[in-house]
């Protein structure tokens, strides 16, 4: 027999990794785990323990404490006598903490491997090649970021108690990617681990311990759903990061809305694996294999829309069924497993339920023949060709070894396909033209695009949603901003409760005072003057009482026009940042033009110091802004494989705005400007005590080649336009400047699909002061981080 004979006709055998010392942990422990809170372990207040399984044999490893308010409020109350000591050190000393959990993950890293296979049932090459390494990278990488604090950071400070819930599909992974910046940054910790896999969280409480982390700096709280929601409702945790599906993160902006929170969500996918004819299509089926068939699928970034080229497909339809009928699936602890379990019945029973939805729905389903376990919760590898773009399973998370295949013809419609779902997790592009690639990975929506490669993930390069992903970046220097906030804004005095203002009745109406209309303004949508749909517009007085004029009260129908006017110039985000300077700068040339007539008028209502600083300083503010649109870039990260990893700042997209009242011009440009500069397009509501500024600006947009679209200004009552805007799907973030009540209903009614909110917490910004009102903290909320992966080399 050959050589190439015996390669054809030579089996796996088994290679099973040795379960022994995993084992002897959990009987250590008894098999039943408590919750570890202050350092130590605590019993449930209600004696309940609930059982977690291997899934691969669907027998019961450990039970495990289920957690209730009670408990989860003795655990926020540890993180929060923890904090003040924890923010006080030294950061060098946090430094050493976060260093020595490094260590010690690396020290215990074939346990947590093995133990982490267990208890989820990905084969254990994964869990030991790349979830734990990544784990031990992403405290190394964050103990770097404890020491730089100070310098890089030095007008932040901590969230303070920060409650986590995490998903479990990368348990431990999920994890580090929560603990690690939390604690970087002085944060404290509660941790909720998903009810399917706590136990690496739990062995990860024991290391804590071992580096000796002062007592209820990270608490773990096992259980289920309910225990993840006492936590969102806990009066005394400051922020929520939450990773898991898009269902829960809509519950959580419900349950936080009316509250100071902050959150950052991780969320689903359905991400798009673009080939074109060109690419190595040899390598795109391994990236496939990387893409989809990682982890059974269950990765929220898992490429599991295939577009290919039309005059491709065949072939590689034909490259792919090969490669599936070479993937081994079976018991995970087997070293040469590809394909382990999935991790609970009733995931198994929701992927078989929406292939079998798929097929219904004219897709043609192929699986390689394999025989599957006998017992367990196995799930084959499976190819739905024919997939109509509209279908279930192109536009829903299956979660499940499941790849969705499409054509397409030209790059164009790929980018249509691509942009085609509500989500924007992540996507790859295959070509080897690298033009062509990163001509397309701009357009593509998405937080990551790999070009030419598959799932990397690196501590240096955040990660993180567009659009109904989510939002918020986990990793980098992005992902620190999530549990660090401006120093001054917590110590920024509240604004009083306005009563919301309305159509006034006629009744209301002082007929006596009226004397000849100076002034009447109009919308501005599309770059023209429009009178609104209603018909009525609202009286604007002075100071004094006088009646200064009239402008329109705006409706959802005025909304929807601007809205669609802003989408259609979102080419203004295309253009250059020089492009974009150029423009803001001639507003700030043409306000200055204008000085002395816009202050005559404002002083009406704000008195004339007022309206001096207002439009002097408005001019600066948009010189900063001018001056910031081609300097706040993004980076080049260099992540610890052959490749390079470009952070783009990209614009959100399309942003309502509802602007202070009381600072009409100076608070208008300090919030509109920014976000210009960053390529958004904006819809504004303008100060409801003097909209008649909308005259002024539109003249100013009109004569400073700003395109026609890209800032419309809709007069009104917030308390009847924020609905609309907050409602909106078309509107990708919303930025509201508000009282308590506002804010609180800007997060409310904008749940829906889940825009990014920027708010000022219900406090007082004060708008004639630069250090506060200017300058980075309004750029970073202007723009998300999309990262680009390149491989370089042969
Ligand atoms: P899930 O979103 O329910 O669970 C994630 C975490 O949230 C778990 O720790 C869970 O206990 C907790 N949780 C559940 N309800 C909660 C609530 N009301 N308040 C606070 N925390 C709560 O995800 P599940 O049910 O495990 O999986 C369902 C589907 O979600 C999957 O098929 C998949 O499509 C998607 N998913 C997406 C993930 C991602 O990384 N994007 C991760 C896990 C699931």
């Amino acid at each position: 027999m050959s050589i190439a004979e015996k390669f054809v006709s030579m089996e796996y055998g088994p290679a099973p990794e040795d379960p022994k010392e995993a084992a002897a942990w959990l009987d250590r422990h008894k098999r039943r785990f408590d919750f570890f809170i202050n350092g130590e372990w605590k019993s449930p207040a209600a004696g309940v323990y609930f059982d977690t399984l291997d899934p691969s044999t669907g027998e019961k490893l450990a039970s495990v404490a289920q957690g209730t308010a009670a408990d989860v409020d003795l655990a926020v109350n540890a993180a929060r006598a923890a904090f003040p000591s924890w923010r006080a050190l030294s950061p060098h000393v946090r430094a050493r903490y976060l260093y020595a959990l490094a260590r010690l993950v690396q020290k215990h890293s074939r346990l947590l491997a093995v133990l982490e296979t267990m208890d989820n049932g990905k084969p254990i090459r994964e869990s030991r090649d790349i979830d734990i390494p990544l784990v031990a990278r992403h405290f190394y990488y964050h103990a770097g970021w404890a020491q730089l604090l100070p310098q890089e950071f030095p007008d932040h400070e901590p969230c303070g108690v920060v409650g986590q819930i995490i998903p479990w599909n990368f348990p431990l992974l999920m994890l580090a990617w929560k603990i690690a910046p939390a604690l970087a940054t002085g944060n404290t910790v509660v941790l909720k681990p998903a009810e399917f896999t706590p136990l690496t969280a739990l062995l990860f409480a024991e290391l804590c311990h071992e580096a000796n982390l002062p007592a209820g700096v990270v608490n773990i709280v096992t259980g289920d759903g309910s225990t993840g929601e006492a936590l969102v409702k806990h009066p005394n945790v400051d922020k929520i990061a939450f990773t898991g599906s898009t269902e829960v993160g809509r519950a959580i902006r419900s349950a936080t809305a009316s509250s100071p929170k902050r959150i950052s969500l991780e969320l689903g996918g359905k991400s798009p694996f673009i080939i074109f004819e060109d690419a190595d299509l040899d390598s795109a089926v391994e990236g496939l294999v990387d893409g989809i068939w990682f982890n059974q699928g269950q990765v929220c970034c898992a490429g599991s829309r295939l577009l290919m080229q039309e005059s491709i497909a065949e072939p590689l339809i034909a490259k792919i069924r090969d490669r599936m009928s070479t993937l081994r699936v079976g018991a995970p602890l087997d070293k040469a497993i590809d394909i382990g379990a999935i991790v609970a019945r009733v995931q198994l029973d929701r992927i078989q339920r929406m292939v079998a939805q798929g097929v219904a729905e004219g897709a043609t389903c192929w699986q390689p023949e394999l025989a599957l376990p006998s017992r367990g919760f196995y799930f084959p590898p499976t190819l739905l060709s024919n997939v109509h773009p509209t279908s279930i399973v192109a536009q829903q998370e299956i979660f499940g070894p499941v790849l969705a295949a499409m054509t397409f013809r030209t790059p164009r419609e790929a980018v249509e396909l691509a942009n085609n779902t509500v989500y924007g997790l992540a996507s790859c592009v295959w070509s080897e033209n690298i033009n062509v690639a990163l001509h397309v990975a701009a357009q593509i929506k998405a937080g990551v695009v790999w070009v030419n490669c598959t799932n990397l993930f690196d501590a240096a390069c955040g990660f993180g949603g567009y659009r109904e992903s989510g939002y918020g970046r986990e990793g980098g220097r992005e992902g620190l901003l999530e549990y660090l906030q401006p120093k001054w804004l917590m110590q920024a005095p509240k604004l009083p409760s306005a009563p919301p203002k309305s159509t006034p009745q006629n009744d209301d109406i002082d007929s006596t005072s009226t004397p000849a209309i100076d002034r009447t303004v109009k919308l501005y949508i599309g770059g023209k003057q429009a009178r609104p749909d209603s018909g009525y517009s609202m009286e604007v007085r002075a100071s004094d009482g006088r009646l200064l004029g009239e402008a329109p009260l705006g409706n959802r129908k005025d909304i929807r026009n601007a809205v669609e006017a802003a989408r259609k110039a979102e080419s203004w985000g295309n253009t250059t940042a020089h492009n974009r300077a150029q423009v803001l700068y001639y507003c700030a040339e043409n306000l200055g033009l204008r000085r002395n007539e816009i202050i005559s008028r404002l002083s009406a209502v704000t008195g004339e110091q007022q309206a001096t600083s207002e439009v002097d300083l408005g001019i600066e503010r948009i010189f900063t802004y001018a001056a910031w649109a081609d300097k706040f870039d993004g980076a080049v990260h260099n992540p610890p494989f052959r490749n390079i990893s470009i952070a783009m700042n990209e614009p959100i997209g399309t942003v309502a705005v509802i602007c202070p009242a009381d600072a009409p011009l100076l608070g208008f440009l300090s919030l509109v400007m920014p976000l210009l500069a960053m390529g958004n397009t904006v819809v504004a509501v303008p100060s409801e005590n003097y909209p008649l500024i909308t005259g002024d600006l539109y003249q100013l947009f009109d004569t400073s080649d700003l395109p026609s679209g890209a800032v419309n200004i809709v007069t009104g009552y917030v308390s009847q336009l924020l609905k609309t805007l907050a409602e909106h799907d078309d509107i990708d973030a919303i930025w509201c400047y508000g009282d308590d009540a506002t804010v609180a209903s800007a997060k409310a009614m904008s749940i829906g699909n889940l825009k990014q909110v920027w708010t000022n917490d219900g406090r007082v910004i004060d708008w004639f002061n630069p250090a506060v009102a200017e300058g980075r903290w309004f750029l970073e909320h202007a723009t998300q981080v999309k990262n680009i992966w390149v491989p370089y080399g042969e």
